[in-house]
């Protein structure tokens, strides 16, 4: 603020220029950041990115304000750290692990292992060869990160009953190579590897409640329930949470999931919230209305369980979310742009930023 010279009162010009800077002033103070709402009932609160927080100042600024926890979107997959056999390219997770560190936030790697998308140099190996890989990838990426993760995604989305392998498993090189037995040796692997980051198993779809969400949550209770009995280091569950307003939903059945995995003693996070908005009329202020409608929905009963620990979005402005993705965005059935997140384009709060900071608020105390 300009301070006048003692005894030369200030000029019109200047009365005017504080005057402008008094209006551009928020009416009110700046609400909490998200990941301080959260903490205030030991919350964590994060989200995702790839290269646009490197990338993108206005981007980077959001997170660094409004998130504690960094989430690798597309790094740390398979297919992008290893575009050919013998390559690791770990540029970007690199890069997004120091911008964690530049801004306080834990890191998080998603993921290890996923049957789905694998590169097309792991076809027609044989399964010796499929192992061999396996373990080597493990050693490599869990060992370059041990000590600096907060967490991992060991295994990804285990299950996919319409491929119709026994157990309702997802098929793809690990499971084809080694069954269900590919989930127990990740864990285990894991876990000598890096002694503190917390080992995640992670799945999409539980909190749909259609024939795929019924299935899913159906098989993943008794895979946890065999980890746990052979001694696994199983540290946490994670529930991705894309939720789709479109597809049949009840909230008692996600809760009554949550209480089976609390009662296992395994903590929960929300691994990849986020709300599609495809099935909502084209209006963005209705659009938006709705969006936030249901996270309010959702994370009230949700929240009030205090398995629930962590909550990410997958990413954190409308303008990255994968829904816009091209080969996304062609599988939707609407021609608008995706604004399933709490933020907008410009990085301006939308009204689900409120819903789920009054989520939190609401929230019992962990
Ligand atoms: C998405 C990425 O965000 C996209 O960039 C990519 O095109 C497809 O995958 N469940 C997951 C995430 O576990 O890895 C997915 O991420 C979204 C669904």
């Amino acid at each position: 603020m300009h301070v006048p010279r003692k005894g030369s009162g200030p000029d019109r010009r200047q009365v005017l220029a504080g005057l402008g800077a008094l209006s551009a002033m928020p009416a009110r103070a700046q609400p909490l950041p998200l990941w301080a709402a959260a903490a205030s009932r030991g919350l964590v609160f994060g989200a995702s990115s790839s290269w646009e927080v490197i990338r993108d100042p206005d981007y980077a600024a959001l997170h660094a304000r409004e998130s504690r926890l960094m989430v690798t979107d597309k790094a740390m997959k398979f297919d992008f750290l290893r575009p050919r056999a013998d390559v690791y390219d770990f540029a970007e997770a690199d890069a997004l692990l120091a911008f964690a560190r530049e801004h306080g936030m834990a890191f998080r790697g998603h993921t290890l292992i996923w049957n789905y998308a694998p590169p097309p140099w792991l076809a027609g190996k044989s399964s010796a060869e499929i192992e061999r890989i396996f373990d080597d990838h493990l050693e490599t990426v869990a060992g370059r990160y041990a000590g600096a993760m907060e967490s991992w995604d060991v295994v990804n989305e285990p299950f996919w009953p319409d491929h119709g392998a026994p157990g309702g498993f997802r098929r793809g090189p690990w499971f084809d190579a080694m069954g269900e037995g590919y989930i127990e040796r990740a864990f285990r692997r894991v876990a000598t590897i890096d002694r503190s980051a917390t080992l995640v198993l992670n799945e999409a779809f539980c909190e749909q409640n259609d024939r795929l969400g019924i299935a899913v949550r159906a098989r993943m209770l008794p895979l946890i329930d065999r980890l746990l009995d052979r001694g696994v280091k199983l540290d946490a569950i994670g529930l991705q949470a894309h939720l789709k307003p479109g597809l049949p939903f009840e909230i008692d059945a996600f809760l009554r999931f949550l209480d089976e995995i609390a009662a296992r003693g395994l903590p929960i996070y929300l691994s990849e919230f986020d709300i599609d908005d495809e099935s909502f009329p084209r209006e963005s202020a209705k659009r938006d209305a709705l969006v936030a409608e249901w996270g309010a929905r959702f994370l009230g009963p949700v929240l009030a369980n205090r398995a629930v620990r962590a909550i990410i979005t997958w990413h954190l402005s409308d303008k990255y979310t994968w829904y816009r993705e091209p080969q996304v965005a062609r599988r939707r059935q609407r021609d608008f742009a995706a604004r399933p997140l709490p933020f907008d384009d410009r990085m301006a709060a939308k009204p689900l930023r409120s819903a789920m900071a009054e989520a939190f608020r609401a929230a019992p105390a962990r």
